[in-house]
């Protein structure tokens, strides 16, 4: 068997805190064990165009652990179905990925990224391409690894926002909504909600029903807190509703989410009468230095898929299980999502401190909040509120 001697390191899908993390293990770790380290940059993409490859050394590398983005670039593109400038129907682009791998007499790749890009890496792997996976995404949601770095900045992010909401919500005696990203999945909600003291936390997992979070509400205020902190997943949806997207999937590319933050506000404040207001924190999540857990896990991942290049373990993705670095297999992990498992012992925990995930409905007795009835919904129109009008144009409120 041939040793493996030079690599080329890519990241692929949406940029997460940490990533420059794992090039930095990768190349130094690499370098260390007489592996030479080639930067594919922007993805996939840097392996259809021509001179898109760069040498990484350690001295490329130096400074970057603790700096956001990722020093190679990143797209959301899938290599077999491109888009082409003079066309609008995609193209197959693989054949031309392996050509250039091979003319770059590449041994291997190092594919950092999420489920997107794990698949794309998985159908190259069952075509012959040696690579090694790094799970990436802040949403949590990869399957088989307990955590994927990114995730702990982000929810850190959300913690320090919620923190900072509800200061001005108790001030003025405020609904604050807080609307978090995540994909289909409630993670960072769950964790940013509980580490942030919320009072309702709407997941993706969980349907909800507003009348539940009213009467959390009507109970703060009636023992005096008077103001309320309403987590919520762009990916959340109502009971019987639908999920709200900004822009629906085209080319290729996945579902834009977003609205349901708004939505969720307008309707608190005409359901309990209260001034509500929302905040949603969006890409400010993905951005910025990744936390010292980030960096930890990041260079524990890249370390590992330097061992997995040394045993030739092609076809694999890194992973974190309990405090151990381990193996998993491509064909195990990918076309499926983490989701939160509602027996957790976080979801458990947050039920026994008090805290609504709007499925629990007490809400037969409450007296009438505000002006309008209790359940009918109301869609926020000429509002100047566009996000949840976008989102009810497309059919996506629920
Ligand atoms: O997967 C990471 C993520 O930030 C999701 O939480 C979010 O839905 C999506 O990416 C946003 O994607 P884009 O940056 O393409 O708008």
């Amino acid at each position: 068997m041939s040793a493996v001697t030079r690599v080329g390191v890519l990241t692929g899908g949406g940029d997460a805190p940490g990533l420059n993390a794992v090039i930095r293990a990768v190349v130094k770790a690499g370098a260390n064990n007489g592996i030479e380290c080639v930067g594919v940059e922007d993805g996939f993409d840097g392996l259809i165009e021509p001179n898109r490859l760069r040498a990484l050394r350690p001295c490329d590398v130096t400074g970057i652990l603790r700096r956001g983005g990722t020093i190679l670039g990143t797209t959301t593109q899938n290599p077999f179905a491109h888009p082409m400038p003079d066309s609008v129907i995609p193209a197959d682009c693989s054949e031309r990925v392996l050509a250039n791998f091979r003319g770059a007499r590449l041994d291997a790749l190092v594919v950092i990224g999420g489920d997107g890009t794990m698949a794309i890496a998985h159908e190259f792997s069952r075509r012959g391409l040696p690579l090694v996976c790094v799970p990436k995404t802040i949403d949590n949601d990869i399957v088989g690894t307990e955590s994927s770095f990114g995730f702990d900045s982000a929810v850190a992010f959300a913690t320090d926002a919620i923190d900072r909401l509800h200061t001005t919500a108790e001030a003025h005696r405020r609904i604050l909504v807080v609307e978090v990203m995540g994909r289909y999945s409630g993670w960072i909600a769950l964790h940013a909600g509980v580490a942030g003291g919320a009072d309702a936390v709407l997941i993706p997992e969980i349907p909800f029903d507003l009348a539940a979070v009213c009467t959390q509400i009507h109970e703060r205020d009636q023992w005096g807190a008077r103001f309320s902190i309403v987590v919520v997943a762009e990916g959340a949806r109502a009971v019987g509703g639908e999920r709200f997207a900004l822009e629906q999937a085209h080319d290729g590319r996945l579902e834009r989410l977003g609205g349901i933050g708004a939505w969720v506000a307008k309707e608190l404040s005409v359901r309990t009468g209260k001034e509500t207001r929302s905040a949603v924190l969006g890409h400010l999540q993905r951005g910025g230095p990744p936390t010292s857990g980030d960096r930890l896990l990041a260079t524990r991942f890249g370390g590992k898929a330097v061992d997995l290049l040394q045993a030739r373990e092609f076809g694999t993705m890194v992973a974190l299980e309990g405090q151990r670095i381990v193996t998993r297999q491509l064909c195990e992990v990918v076309g499926k999502t983490k989701n939160v498992p509602l027996d957790s012992d976080l979801v458990k925990t947050a039920r026994a401190l008090g805290i609504t995930f709007g499925n629990s409905m007490s809400a037969p007795s409450l007296p009438a909040f505000g002006s309008s009835s209790w359940r009918d919904p109301v869609i926020p129109v000429g509002t100047g509120d566009d996000s949840a009008r976008n989102a009810r144009v497309q059919g996506g409120h629920p």
